[in-house]
């Protein structure tokens, strides 16, 4: 028995919501452990779609425990949003299925205009492509120490005095971007109007993960973006500001590295990106419009339309590398059926010389050029496929080309959304 954690091993969208779903069925513990709302998970359960942000997919199982792990940037606004709407689908949300780690980073309006601010400064050359959640901001203030954490709402007395010690950082800077200072009771009656909804979800969430782990319970922990959007790791600065990497898990939920044991990366048969940043095998034909209108590539959180290309082994294989994959779930592979030649990037040429791996510089990141190997495509449809014997052999043969290249066994494939067309190659819980 394993402990799971799951990571998307490209620039997140991989068809993540799906696989923690079929996960989470055979989990009893569903954390979060980075990010925020700025993530976009989607299940389809009995043909009901279900859209989370900031929530772990366990809440829409009975019976299942959710945390939200200190790791997470948590806006209180935007939880009661969710909460409410998912309840209105006629989920039931309460402490009894969900808690919040009490030293969760709060997120502010402010962090959310300030985000806003940077992306909409096209002079600046501050444009990440952001969700503009405040994202970015609020992680600045917590490795800054002056964060407003959970725990502070339950706090009145001490609040005032942490939120001034906020804002003794942000109006200067506000002035400085031509905004008008905001009144420490401002920010006071923004939480405190949220307090009592959010409070009796606050938990030690170390301890009580620690409990449920040593009384045998299966964990997963539910990464969100992904590894190519990682802050050491990722396409720097075209990145998030958390670390999405799979080590992330043990210290956004308050447990040992021990706590980890499968490292499940979610895999797209080909690559998205949303947002700005190097993306070297990004297509900009048909294909690419193929691909996009196929896949529905389209953001769940901000509704961007997804940049779109072939996928690309060298960055995968990286990332199983850096964040120690342990086998992959390839998602998707459907969007590629009627195509007649597939490409698969094998290596980069920069300045002349052939790398097999993606340098961190920006400027280099900018400059590689895709080597490709081409096959052919295949004209049945994987749509719904739920073995192998479904699989047309041109298909087979390009998951088992995908392997060899990344360098990591498929643990799981996925062949719609539907959770039921799903095959298994190994269950990761039980490796
Ligand atoms: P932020 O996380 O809102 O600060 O955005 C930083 C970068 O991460 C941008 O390129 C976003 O498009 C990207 N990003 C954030 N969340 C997601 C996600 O859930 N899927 C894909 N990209 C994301």
């Amino acid at each position: 028995m394993a402990n799971v954690v799951v990571v998307g091993s490209q620039w997140g969208d991989e068809g993540k919501g799906k696989i923690v779903d079929w996960l989470s069925e055979r989990a009893d513990v569903i954390v979060r452990f980075q990010g925020g709302h700025n993530a976009g998970h989607t299940l389809v359960i009995d043909g009901v779609s279900y859209k989370l942000s900031l929530l772990p997919s366990g809440v829409v199982r009975p019976g299942k425990l959710s945390v939200i792990g200190n790791g997470v940037v948590v806006d209180p606004r935007a939880f009661v949003k969710e909460v409410t709407k998912i309840r209105e689908q006629g989920i039931e949300i309460s402490p009894v299925n969900l808690r919040i780690a009490e030293n969760a980073s709060l997120i502010l309006s402010l962090h959310q205009e300030l985000d806003e601010l940077r992306e909409n400064n096209a002079a600046a050359g501050t444009k990440i492509g952001t969700t503009k959640r405040g994202i970015g901001p609020a992680y600045e203030d917590k490795v800054g120490r002056r964060a407003i954490r959970l725990m502070d709402l339950a706090n009145p007395a001490t609040l005032m005095n942490r939120i001034e010690r906020l804002l003794a950082h942000h109006n200067p800077l506000r002035r400085g971007l031509g905004q008008p200072e905001i009144a420490p009771q401002t920010i006071y009656d923004e939480v405190m109007g949220v307090a009592d909804f959010i409070l009796p979800y606050m938990d030690v969430s170390w301890r009580l993960l620690d409990e449920k782990r040593r009384a045998g319970a299966r964990i997963l922990f539910e990464g969100a973006q992904g590894v190519l959007l990682d802050n050491d790791h990722g396409t720097y600065p075209y990145v998030t500001s958390s670390h999405t990497h799979a080590g992330q898990a043990a210290a956004g939920s308050g447990m040992g590295p021990g706590a980890l044991n499968y490292v499940l990366g979610i895999t797209k048969a080909y690559t998205t990106r949303v947002g700005e940043g190097p993306f070297p095998t990004e297509l900009f034909d048909e294909v690419g419009d193929f691909l996009g209108t196929r896949g529905h590539e389209f953001g769940t959180v901000t509704g961007r339309k997804r940049r779109c290309g072939w996928f690309d082994a060298v960055l995968v294989r990286q990332t199983v590398k850096t964040t120690g994959i342990n086998g992959i779930a390839l998602t998707k592979l459907d969007v590629l059926d009627g195509l007649d030649e597939i490409k698969v990037c094998v290596g980069y040429e920069l300045d002349g010389k052939v790398i097999d791996y993606l340098p961190a510089s920006q400027d280099a990141q900018a400059k590689v050029k895709p080597i490709y190997e081409s096959l052919e495509g295949w004209k049945d449809s994987t749509a719904g496929a739920r073995s192998w014997a479904d699989l047309p052999a041109q298909a087979v043969k390009y998951v088992r080309y995908v392997e060899e290249l990344i360098g990591a066994p498929v643990a799981m494939l996925s062949t719609s959304p539907d959770r039921l067309d799903t095959i298994l190659v190994q269950d990761p819980f039980e490796d």
